[in-house]
């Protein structure tokens, strides 16, 4: 595994071999992050990339590894969506993580997509968030579009949680849980914002994939805009970045 540290030494930069390396470092990292905090206040994500990550920390609790402390934030939701329906987000995080693990059921939040006021729900979110103390590490994933949680561009680094649209490049990416009929893809989330994000006092991005290669490039390489809303972590104190040797691919890493 190669490091590289950018951004006058506050982004770390992971370069994996492989998708199952890259993963297993990040499962590592949210262990080591758990273990170490007396209250863990994990922030969560969604997605295929995370799909891995969640199975290797399943593994980890197999062997010993306890979320009985942990409080979850997930980054976001879709707009309007039942909790049970099998493609919500709060379905994604039972299937593939809380289900297996020994985490407290009401100690896990996400934003609620069925809220009558959705704006009431995000003020109330970051007041959970708040409550909680903040959290401690911000796992997160990367949208074609540059999005982190579902920031689509453009987004100022300073918005909070709230109601947004989603791009149709979001929607095609997304629409393999909607019968890869991208239409049917919801066309508002409730998200993080940017600025809630790097309010977390430290930040793990995870991407892995050709595809990801020219965002990956485009958010660690090209300006800092709100037109990239991954580009915002370059801000952000304490941040990892891990990549397979795929999403690396167009980095220049010259620094
Ligand atoms: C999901 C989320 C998104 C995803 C991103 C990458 O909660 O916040 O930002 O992390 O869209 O998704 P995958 O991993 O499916 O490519």
């Amino acid at each position: 595994m190669r490091h590289v540290v950018i951004e006058q030494g506050r982004m770390e930069i992971v370069l994996a071999p492989d998708a199952m390396t890259a993963c297993r470092e990040a499962a590592a990292r949210i262990a080591d992050y758990m273990r170490g905090a007396p209250d863990p206040v994990l922030g969560l994500a969604t997605g295929r990339t995370m799909e891995a990550v969640y199975r290797a920390l399943v593994g980890m609790h197999r062997d010993g590894l306890s979320f009985a402390r942990c409080r979850t934030f997930n980054l976001d939701e879709y707009y309007p969506i039942a909790r049970d329906d099998p493609r919500s987000y709060h379905a994604y995080m039972h299937e593939q993580l809380f289900r297996h693990v020994d985490i407290v059921p009401g100690r896990t939040r996400l934003p609620d997509g069925a809220a009558p006021e959705p704006e009431r729900e995000c003020r109330a979110y970051e007041d959970a968030i708040r409550a909680a103390g903040g959290i401690g590490l911000q796992l997160l994933g990367i949208g074609l579009t540059g999005h982190i949680g579902f920031n689509e561009p453009p987004s100022d680094f300073a918005t909070r949680t709230r109601l947004v649209e989603l791009d149709e490049e979001t929607r095609r990416q997304n629409a393999e849980m909607f019968d890869d009929r991208w239409q049917d893809v919801p066309r508002r989330a409730l998200t993080m914002g940017v600025g809630t994000i790097l309010d977390a006092r430290c930040l793990l991005m995870v991407a892995t994939g050709a595809a990801k290669a020219r965002i990956v490039r485009d958010a660690l390489e090209g300006p800092v805009t709100p037109m990239v809303s991954a580009s915002a972590l370059r801000q952000h104190p304490a941040c990892t970045v891990i990549l397979d040797s795929e999403a690396a691919g167009l980095l220049r890493l010259d620094r």
